[in-house]
């Protein structure tokens, strides 16, 4: 085999190559996993196209492994796959395809080895490997597949403009494997993404956000939105973003590109966490810049509010993109109203009460809100961010001082609204929401500690002072 398989795929490909030919189906190995095993990389996907009906072949491999569930297959598209342990086997018979304008979906004519190859997207995803008797094992790489993954180039098979234009997912896809694998989009490639760019309205919002989600997960993002960006897909898919880009001046006063500063900070964060949604909190953290830029006589340029306004966008991103509107989102929201917060702290004396009000809001975020907070820390001022590192260092201590000692963090206060409702004979209304509200400001600004005998005493007071009796 021109390529190094462990021994079950060894023994899965040689009972492939039997049943293949005992139905005298000529048949391959194609794509990604001759890719992936090329390059060292994991891999649990296996595609088998071969000469005739894939189905039958599925059915006939089938009989030998009887896996389960057994075969699925799809008639209409003429694809079936089997599970064996970990390893997911799609059969189907090669292609030819023609594309029509309005569609990504192609008309399908049965092909030779050579058509099926032709029709994929780039040459690093064009290589077969034979599993015939005559040539088994044998690498089939009629375009050069194998030297592009030594180059660490993506280059499509046939003219470029036409792999996009007859599916355009494929420019998000480019962009996907150049930030994956870190390889270079070749320019006559990338200026066919930039000519094709109006093409990916065609293509549904749920496979772009997939391919997104996949450039979000990789290494270093920022490769992946930067391409975005530069062939202008970004601007059709994803304009507010488009909108951070840039740095305005006036009287000489300049303010930093906020596209570039974000895709840095994605970066930072990326290199602590692999949590998809701190990285989409990262990517949005200023979105509400733009919207809030003002400049000030004497202050220079202001973004005041641009956290809350961010945080305002962040559910119709979410729409628009298809991604979950579930407590996810949520997260992603409220890092994105807070994430001005602990830095906030390290410019001022920390009062304890400013710690306490820090770790109530952020709850059990509070972490992901520092993570986010130290990665927004960039400069090209190196001591600059030298200090503001140290200070931030002395708001976490203080953080796990103050919740060593008050237990702020997933903190309900000890009196809730049935014990006022109780005590004063209230039914559910204003003055019930007064004497909560009253008694968690006074246990945050530290008036009071953080116990029962001492809430329930300053809730008297303050039922006092509305001339509430008490009932009990
Ligand atoms: N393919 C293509 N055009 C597409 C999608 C897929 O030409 N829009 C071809 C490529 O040859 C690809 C193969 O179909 O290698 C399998 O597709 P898929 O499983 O989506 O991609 P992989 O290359 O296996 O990579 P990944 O699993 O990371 O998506």
């Amino acid at each position: 085999m021109d390529i190094v398989c462990t021994d079950k795929e060894t023994y899965i490909f040689e009972t492939i190559a039997k049943a293949a030919a005992a139905l005298n189906l000529p048949c391959y190995l194609i794509g990604g996993f001759v890719r992936d095993k090329l390059i060292g990389r994991q891999t649990k996907d296996i595609d088998i196209v071969c000469i005739g009906d894939g189905i039958a072949l599925a059915h006939e491999v089938a009989s030998f492994f009887k896996p389960k569930p057994p075969v699925s297959f799809f008639k209409t598209f003429g694809t079936a796959q089997i599970k064996i342990d970990d390893l997911e086997i799609e059969f189907v018979g090669a292609r030819k395809e023609s594309y029509t304008d309005n569609s990504r979906k192609p008309d399908v004519l049965p092909g030779t080895i050579e058509d099926d190859q032709n029709r994929r997207d780039f040459t690093i995803n064009a290589l077969a490997i034979s599993l015939n008797a005559a040539d088994y094992g044998t690498l089939i790489d009629p375009f050069n597949g194998r030297q592009a993954l030594n180059d660490k180039i993506i280059v499509t098979p046939l003219e470029p403009s036409q792999t996009f234009s007859d599916d355009p997912l494929r420019m998000m896809r480019a962009i996907r494997f150049a930030t994956q694998l870190n390889y270079t989009i070749v320019p006559v490639t990338l200026a066919a993404i930039e000519s094709n760019v109006d093409r990916i309205g065609i293509v549904s919002q749920e496979r772009i956000t997939d391919e997104l989600n996949k450039i979000m997960l990789c290494k270093k993002p920022s490769v992946g939105w930067d391409l975005l960006f530069r062939t202008k897909l970004l601007h059709k898919i994803f304009p507010q973003m488009v909108e951070l880009y840039g740095a305005a001046y006036i009287d000489g006063i300049g303010h930093k590109d906020n596209f570039y500063h974000t895709l840095q900070v994605l970066d930072n964060i990326s290199e602590h966490t692999d949590d998809l949604w701190l990285r989409w909190a990262a990517l949005l953290h200023d979105i509400g810049k733009p919207a809030t830029k003002r400049f000030e006589e004497g202050h220079g340029w202001t973004f005041h509010g641009h956290e809350v306004v961010g945080a305002r966008m962040v559910p119709k991103i979410f729409t628009k993109l298809k991604l979950p509107l579930n407590e996810k989102m949520k997260q992603v929201q409220k890092l994105v109203l807070l994430h001005l917060r602990p830095i906030s702290l390290t410019k001022e004396n920390i009062t304890d009460s400013a710690i306490r009000r820090l770790l109530f809001d952020a709850g059990e975020d509070i972490d992901a809100l520092m993570m986010l907070c130290s990665a927004d820390i960039t400069s090209k001022n190196k001591s600059k961010v030298k200090r503001y590192l140290q200070n931030f260092e002395l708001v976490k201590q203080r953080l796990s001082e103050v919740e060593d000692a008050d237990r702020i963090r997933n903190w309900q206060p000890p009196i809730t609204g049935g014990i006022i409702m109780q005590t004063f004979g209230l039914g559910p209304g204003r003055q019930v929401g007064i004497i909560k509200d009253a008694i968690r400001e006074a246990i945050l600004d530290g008036v009071i500690p953080n116990e029962y005998a001492a809430a329930r005493a300053f809730m008297l007071a303050k039922g006092a002072e509305l001339n509430l009796q008490a009932v009990e």
